[in-house]
């Protein structure tokens, strides 16, 4: 019998076994080629040693309980992959099926997280006893990194809550309970307070179920709510893919759909089978570039990101206690909220007193709602709103350590505002403005002390929003970048770091992918059409409805301004197709977009979106001009990938990973390429492939799509888009 190096057996006098979760190589426990030893000897030890055995109980060493797959394995596998991939995940799965029906009862102990293989050990335990640890989450988001839970996870969910509950409520969002709401939700069955009351259950539930077994394996055991060989479910069946088309809108996530097919297959089949069957789907996942491009972007890249790989090194961590927001307008509204959640006090300040209370007033309604959603108590509630003061006098930021500032986009006024208050706050208050589009650097020339000012970027809904860039001026310090980064560390958000250009990084490129739908529709394309491409290309929101949102002055603005810069430069302006429309939209239709109750589309007196303008197919529709949906989707996107790879060799993006993190969650870049820059190493034939494709579409619609010099190269160098 080999001895295991990642689980620790210990046996107490009364014959119960505690098998420990504790991969002495890293921080948490994965199902890496280790634990895939080591549970094979585990599983050998058990059947020999029965007879001595009253039950057994996983339990970790970690401060997780366990971690899930080992990515860093997954993200390399391809098709040549494909049967060590399956043959991987089936070994470990035998052994804790064996473990499962050994005849004794097995409990899992979960100390803090367990998400996707976590939870499918614990699926794999007759008992679930949950710790109430703060942050602790239980689920199988796997989905979210366009994979599927492999480890019995779908198998075992569908036997225990039924098909249409383990998709909803489990598999196919990916959602990571609290144990409260796990156990609300039938993923656990019990919760403690402390680890000795999480043992100490753990040991009761052995105690009374010196029989125990799994409900699957009792005789006689159905899945609850029947399966397609029942009429009556057969019936509603057809609705999921339905539902779950009109979710995606046509994205291409596989995961989902594999997912279900797992489910539904797997109910008509027995246990062991039904294992099969989820693998062969795993398999077809991992193998492929999505889940690469996922596994990239919200494992790796999210991590290096909110780690601080762009951090300057060196630089003591800060926290901030008091923040001036300058502008309680919608922005300084949500970053008030966003700050006094994370514990920060707040003074939020405007030009009336009013103003100011109207500002606190959003906190007010999102508290109200955060309590009768039971998503927070009213004593938290209550703390938050006290640590905002909302007021009209300057003088009332005395003691704020940062500001934020928010007023209307307007230098001289931001400028101003600056004024009225650097000599209040302390003297190294660390400065900083939530400006959109404005240079930061210039900006800077209105505060005294240029080295601690930067921009923060915020995107709306704040509350909501998980991304902030960060903007260093020319003249911004190290330290005031630590201090930004903290900040945003401090209230939850994820920070990418950007060096100071007109429009930034997000801005920029989102511009991009609205000036190709705008354009289309001026080539006489069908609206409907554009929009269409837009939410098959996986956007989350169609292009000519943000535009609307934005309003179509905005970009006008932005035009003159930038025109104006090129020119002063001595540069030339080039003119994007998309000019042309937008000023027709504005001149000639009076129509600004949604706040000015008309644009691409049509608005209701209560400000609801109706359908799109019938005018647009009158006045610049060619009725059966076609271009293939594929260049429709794909001009979107590489016009945002190919001015990614520019600001990259203009400097003002240092970082693949911020890139990806930034386009993803700042402006809605489609998730499932894995980022802006991650989209081009995966796509068909890698660079080369992407240079390929660039050429043509820049043959048939225009320069803006010819590669950049330092795509072509990377692409002739056989290299990719990679931080190291
Ligand atoms: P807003 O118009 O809703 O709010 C601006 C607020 O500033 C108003 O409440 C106004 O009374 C106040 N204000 C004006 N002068 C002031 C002064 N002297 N002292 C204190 N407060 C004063 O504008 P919004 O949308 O909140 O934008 C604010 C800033 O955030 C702008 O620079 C904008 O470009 C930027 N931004 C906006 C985003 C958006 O989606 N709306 C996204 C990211 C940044």
């Amino acid at each position: 019998m080999t001895e295991s190096t990642t689980i620790r057996w210990e046996q107490d006098e009364t014959g119960v076994v505690t098998l420990v979760l504790d991969d002495p190589n890293q921080s948490a426990n994965t199902m890496n080629q280790a634990f895939k030893d080591s549970i094979a000897a585990i599983a050998d030890r058990a059947e020999a040693e029965k007879d001595s055995i009253r039950g057994i109980i996983y339990a970790s060493a970690k401060k997780t309980f366990f971690a899930g797959g080992d990515l860093k394995d997954m993200i390399k596998a391809g098709p040549e992959d494909a049967q060590q991939a399956f043959e991987f995940g089936t070994a470990i799965k035998s052994c804790l099926r064996r473990i499962e029906t050994l005849g004794k009862p097995v409990v899992a102990a979960i100390n803090g997280a367990a998400l996707g293989g976590g939870y499918e050990i614990a699926l794999a335990s007759h008992h679930r006893v949950a710790l109430d640890a703060p942050g602790s989450k239980i689920g199988l988001p796997e989905v979210t990194l366009g994979l599927l839970p492999a480890g019995g996870g779908v198998t075992r969910t569908v036997r225990l809550m039924g098909i249409t509950d383990a998709l909803l409520k489990v598999l196919l969002q990916g959602t990571q309970y609290s144990p409260q709401r796990a156990l609300e939700n039938g993923l656990v069955h019990e919760v403690a307070a402390t680890p000795e009351e999480m043992l100490a259950k753990a040991r009761a539930f052995i105690d009374a179920n010196p029989e125990s077994q799994q409900p699957w394996d009792k005789p006689g055991y159905r899945i609850p709510g029947g399966t397609p060989s029942n009429p009556k479910f057969a019936a509603n069946l057809p609705a999921f893919p339905a539902n779950l088309r009109k979710q995606l809108n046509g994205a291409p996530y596989p995961a989902p759909r594999n997912i279900m097919a797992a489910a539904v297959e797997g109910s008509q089949v027995d246990f062991e089978t039904a294992l099969i069957i989820e693998a062969r789907y795993f398999t077809e996942l991992v193998t492929g570039q999505t889940s690469k491009n996922m596994i990239q972007a919200f494992f790796f890249d999210l991590q290096a990101v909110n780690s601080g790989a762009n951090r300057p090194k060196g630089i003591e961590p800060r926290q901030v206690r008091k923040v001036a927001v300058l502008g309680a307008g919608m922005m300084g509204a949500g970053i008030a909220y966003s700050c006094a959640r994370a514990g920060i006090d707040v003074v939020l300040k405007d030009v009336s007193a009013q103003a100011a209370a109207q500002g606190k007033a959003y906190s007010e309604k999102l508290c109200a709602k955060a309590v009768s959603r039971g998503r927070t108590s009213q004593d938290k509630a209550d703390a938050l709103l006290a640590r905002i003061t909302p007021t009209a006098d300057p003088n009332d930021l005395a003691g704020c350590d940062a500001v934020i500032e928010a007023v209307f986009e307007d230098t001289a006024l931001k400028h101003k505002v600056f004024q009225e208050i650097q000599s209040i706050v302390e003297p190294d208050a660390l400065l900083c403005s939530n400006t959109s589009t404005l240079p930061i650097t210039a900006l800077a020339e209105g505060v005294e002390r240029q080295n601690d000012f930067i921009g923060l970027h915020f995107f709306s809904p704040v509350d909501k929003m998980p991304l902030v860039e960060i903007i260093k001026g020319e003249r911004t310090g190290d330290e005031a970048l630590a201090r930004a980064f903290d900040l945003v560390r401090q209230i939850k958000k994820t920070p990418i770091v950007v060096n100071d250009s007109r429009g930034f990084f997000t801005s920029r490129v989102i511009g991009h992918f609205i000036n190709e739908g705008v354009a289309m529709v001026g080539e006489g394309i069908e609206p409907a059409s554009v929009e269409q491409a837009a939410a098959q290309a996986g956007y989350p929101a169609k292009v000519l409805s943000l535009m609307d949102e934005l309003t179509l002055t905005l970009p006008r603005k932005i035009r003159k301004e930038s025109k104006q810069a090129v020119e002063e430069a001595g540069g030339t302006w080039e003119t994007h197709p998309a000019e042309a429309v937008i000023d027709r939209m504005v001149d000639e239709f009076g129509r600004t977009g949604r706040s000015g109750g008309a644009g691409f589309y049509e608005y209701g007196e209560d400000g609801k979106r109706g359908k799109l303008w019938p005018g647009l197919r009158e006045h610049f529709a060619k009725p059966g001009h076609e271009i293939p949906f594929q260049d429709m989707q794909e001009r979107m996107l590489f016009s945002e990938a190919l001015d990614t790879v520019r600001l990259l060799e203009e400097g003002v993006l240092t970082s693949v990973a911020d890139a990806n993190i930034g386009s993803i969650f700042g402006i809605g870049f489609p998730g499932w390429t894995g980022g802006v820059l991650q989209y081009i190493n995966g796509y068909d034939g890698g660079l080369p492939g992407f240079v390929a494709r660039a050429r043509e579409l820049a043959e048939r619609y225009g320069e803006r799509f010819t590669p950049p010099a330092l795509l072509v190269e990377k692409a002739e160098k056989g290299e990719k888009f990679s931080d190291k």
